[in-house]
């Protein structure tokens, strides 16, 4: 298999970095496909830490390439910062080796303004959104008004375009939300600086893709976000504004379904969520708190503290079959040493009704309450193992039972933060 797209199964946040890192080593090209900078993927190459948000991950190892496809909205003052940090740290980054999609679209300062000004006018009714103008770009996309990288291959239209938009723009921020205006000439003076210092990576990211895929290259396509956080198929209107589902890197990335070499779906192996929206397995207690605390569970974008909460089959189990996924990438482990009972939701009660499935209307999301299988808990050291017969029998146990309740095998299990720290069940590359 040359090929494989990482997905996340429950509402992002499941440790993607470090499973990405892994496969990155051995891949020859690492490709996003939706999303923006409102994700965040931590790594550890070379005993350096880094926290990427835009910059594909493949741009850390000498000699591979990285692609930003035209799924993905680009905030450029983010991506250049991102880069120079990056660069200023040793890491080489050229039109050799990245190449940003000119179909991308631009996240404006008017799409962060306005994503922010909505959220504080909702008060309590609010997303809970990163606040990085992620929403508003796509829907300025999908109403045919927005800009996009290639624009900024001509400046003087690009300005005008922007101007132009601002008007509307800032009619709602003043008008609407009582947020401050912003300014054409600001905004013209941004551009200026982007389109000289990104314009040498724009490209057609799609020619590369396919010429990689010709030559059988091992390619990565590193999802962002969560399944249950897509558009179409998450808790609407709890969600983002791009498609995490696996399939989403035909349109994303530009190729045909047939060419998905494989699925590997990342589970933390209990649940969290950042920002509103339903969330059955939630805990507001003791273990709850254990959990965000032995799991560090704060947003690497935002540094929020993540609700948490017990392993949810239904969840999981959507994801595998929304996604074809073909193994399952299951991390943190051991941060649930220590607990002495662990639950797992297989069912929900609706009504008094047992259901197996979601409901699509958020309301009856919310009145779902998980049925709960308990397992054993195990205790002690699990960063050592390397091999599922090194884990205690209870941990084993309880790793069957989900493979089996999710309807995936296991490919890989996460047993510490550290790249070592990990049993590699199935080899992508
Ligand atoms: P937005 O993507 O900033 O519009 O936020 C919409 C929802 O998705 C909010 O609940 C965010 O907390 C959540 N979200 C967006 N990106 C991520 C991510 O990378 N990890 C986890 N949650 C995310």
């Amino acid at each position: 298999m040359r090929n494989v797209v990482i997905v996340g199964a429950q509402w992002g946040d499941e440790g993607k970095g470090k499973v990405v890192d892994i496969l990155t080593e051995k891949a020859n090209m690492v490709v996003r496909f939706q999303g923006g900078n409102n994700a965040g993927h931590t790594l550890v190459v070379g005993g350096e830490k880094y926290a990427l948000h835009l910059v594909p991950s493949g741009i850390l190892h000498p000699g591979k390439s990285g692609l930003i496809a035209g799924g993905v909205v680009i905030d450029p003052e983010v991506l250049l910062e991102e880069m120079d940090e990056l660069m200023g740290r040793g890491v080489k980054i050229s039109p050799e080796n990245l190449t940003i999609s000119e179909k991308a679209h631009v996240i404006m300062p008017y799409h962060k303004a306005l994503d922010q000004a909505r959220e504080s006018r909702k008060g309590a009714d609010k997303i809970g959104t990163t606040g990085r103008g992620i929403g508003p770009a796509y829907e300025d996309k999908a109403a045919r008004v927005g800009l996009r990288m290639g624009d900024l291959r001509n400046p003087a239209a690009f300005r005008e375009k922007a101007a132009h938009a601002l008007i509307e723009k800032n009619h709602l921020l003043t008008g609407l939300y009582g947020a401050p205006a912003l300014s054409a000439e600001d905004l013209t003076a941004q551009s200026r600086l982007w389109a000289e210092r990104l314009g040498p990576y724009l490209g057609d990211t799609r020619r590369r893709l396919h010429q990689a895929l010709e030559r059988d290259d091992k390619i990565l396509f590193e999802g962002a976000q969560g399944v249950h956080l897509d558009l179409d198929h998450g808790s609407y209107p709890f969600v983002t504004s791009s498609n995490p589902v696996a399939g989403s890197v035909t349109v994303g990335a530009g190729m045909a379904p047939q060419q998905i070499g494989g699925v590997l779906a990342l589970v933390k192996c209990y649940s969290t969520r950042v920002g509103a929206g339903p969330f059955p397995t939630e805990l507001h207690d003791a273990t709850g708190d254990h959990l965000r605390s032995k799991g560090a569970e704060f947003g690497t974008t935002t540094g929020r503290p993540r609700r948490c909460g017990w392993l949810d089959a239904v969840i999981v189990r959507t994801s595998v079959e929304l996604c074809g996924v073909d193994h399952l990438a299951v991390t943190k482990l051991d941060v649930l040493a220590g607990l002495p009972e662990l639950k797992i939701a297989t069912h929900y009660l609706l009504g008094g009704e047992k259901i197996d499935w979601i409901p699509a209307d958020v309301r009856d999301m919310e009145r779902c309450q998980p049925v709960y299988e308990s397992w054993p808990g195990f205790d002690g050291d699990l960063s050592k193992a390397r091999k599922l017969e090194d884990l205690p029998a209870a941990a084993r146990r309880y790793l069957d039972r989900l493979s089996e309740l999710c309807g995936a095998p296991l490919g890989l299990v996460s047993v510490g933060p550290d790249r070592e720290e990990t049993i590699i069940l199935h080899e992508y590359f």
